[in-house]
């Protein structure tokens, strides 16, 4: 292999001739050339500009070649630059003493020029080798322990998937007898009560006794309160059916093919998850979710991961527009209530499905806009964000579906993001 490395090089002797020698083969060999004329400057100069290699004098007037090399090893920025000594040709305590420091080489005097140079390009070949090496390793560690953590947050999020979906099945059957049974019972009362005005029109004069229970029980009071109550009992278990099926909805166990879906449906369970967040409660302002869906059926997808890319931009737009209701007065929030946007719409071409979701928030700066994207990016305080919620739904958007997501934001105004999905996978 002969490439040609052209690295820094720091020369470091007291004696000028020797400078002149070294410098002078190194720079004719096409590399570039720093010199330093004590121990002392050396490590100045290392501090301005980390050269690729050091060539240290062993006896040099205050701090030695020893002493310089110690202090470059033990400083975290210099102690990866290789050394080579030079050291005079018999005295092999020091060549020992070098390489014990930490030296690669060691060149001998009166300097040999090919030498010289065959050992500078061997140790600088090494050296970069190394380093190239080094950070192979770490791009392929980073790599390996973003793909990890998306690995473990997907097997996370589709063992969550399978237990409220089979929670959601475990509901919907006494939810159904619920359902189906209050209907009947609230017939029944009323069958009852009719039977019993019956009995009260009849019978002019009760006994004292059924007469005082009459007045004891407040019977007029049930009479009325008892069919509000069944009512009331009744909303609630439809309440519940809705939230079950919206979970089983939203929980869906995505196959490996893609299925037909309806993304409104998605989107409108996503909300009904997302409610406790966008109600008002004491002092925390509501959240409007404003809704524009185009004429759109089912495209072809996969359902909980979809789900998912709703719930993570969702839950982006309320942290967003929460946080900035921290610098708004109550008037303001008044004038300008807290609102997401969702809209959705076929393309020119009939062929995509765009969507956006717009909020209110405190949008983002320019620097900040650039990394939302990247895996573990967040600005949110620790245990709040992971930065994994868009790195996540871009992912499954762009690779998953062959779609888009791209995001528009003001700072101080909002936010907007536009997903397009084919409506038919390829
Ligand atoms: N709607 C939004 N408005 C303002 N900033 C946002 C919005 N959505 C995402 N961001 C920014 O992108 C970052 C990354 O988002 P995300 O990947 O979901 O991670 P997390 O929410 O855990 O921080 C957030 O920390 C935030 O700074
Ligand atoms: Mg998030």
């Amino acid at each position: 292999m002969e490439t040609v490395l052209t690295g820094l090089i720091l020369i470091v002797d007291d004696i000028p001739t020797n400078l002149d020698v070294i410098s002078e083969a190194l720079s004719n060999a096409g590399y570039k050339v720093a010199i330093a004329t004590s121990g002392e400057r050396a490590l100045q100069q290392v501090k301005r500009r980390l050269p690729d290699m050091i060539l240290l004098d062993v006896m040099m007037p205050g701090i030695d070649g020893f002493e310089t090399c110690q202090r470059l090893k033990a400083d975290p920025e210099t102690c990866n630059i290789p050394i080579i000594f030079m050291t005079a040709m018999a005295d092999v305590d020091s060549k020992i003493k070098g390489f014990n420091l930490g030296a690669v080489d060691y060149i001998t005097k009166p300097f040999q020029e090919q030498e010289v140079l065959a050992r500078v390009k061997i140790n600088l070949q090494l050296r970069f080798l190394n380093q190239n090496l080094e950070q192979q390793v770490a791009q392929k560690t980073a790599a390996l322990q973003a793909a990890q953590l998306q690995i473990i947050q997907r097997e996370k999020l589709s063992a969550l998937g399978n237990l409220v979906a089979g929670v959601a099945h475990e509901i919907s059957n006494p939810v159904g007898f619920l359902a189906g049974n209050i209907q009947p019972a609230l017939n029944y009362i009323k069958d009852l009560l009719g039977m019993l005005d019956l009995v009260q029109q009849e019978s002019a004069h009760f006994s004292p006794a059924i007469a005082e229970e009459i007045a004891a029980i407040d019977l007029e009071y049930i009479r009325e309160d008892l069919p509000k109550l069944i009512t009331s009992m009744s909303e609630g278990v439809k309440r519940i059916k809705d939230i079950s099926n919206s979970l089983r909805i939203y929980a869906r166990v995505d196959s490996s093919r893609a299925t037909t879906f309806n993304i409104h449906d998605g989107i409108d369970t996503t909300i009904m998850i997302l409610k406790h967040r966008l109600k008002a409660s004491g002092s925390r302002p509501e959240i409007q979710i404003i809704k524009e869906y185009g004429d759109i059926s089912s495209i072809e997808c996969f359902p909980g991961q979809l789900n998912q890319v709703f719930m993570n931009i969702l839950a982006n737009a309320i942290d967003a527009v929460e946080e900035s209701n921290h610098e708004r007065s109550f008037t303001e929030i008044k004038i300008n209530p807290n609102q997401i946007k969702i809209k959705t719409e076929l393309s020119q071409d009939m062929q995509q499905v765009i969507i956006h979701i717009k909020d209110n928030g405190v949008g983002m700066e320019k620097s900040v806009k650039s990394h939302i994207f990247d895996h573990l990016f967040t600005t949110k305080a620790l245990g709040k964000g992971t930065g994994l919620g868009l790195a996540i739904a871009s992912q499954i958007i762009i690779e998953k579906h062959g779609g888009t997501i791209e995001v528009d934001s003001v700072l101080g105004e909002g936010t907007e993001f536009i997903i397009t999905l084919p409506i038919k996978a390829e």
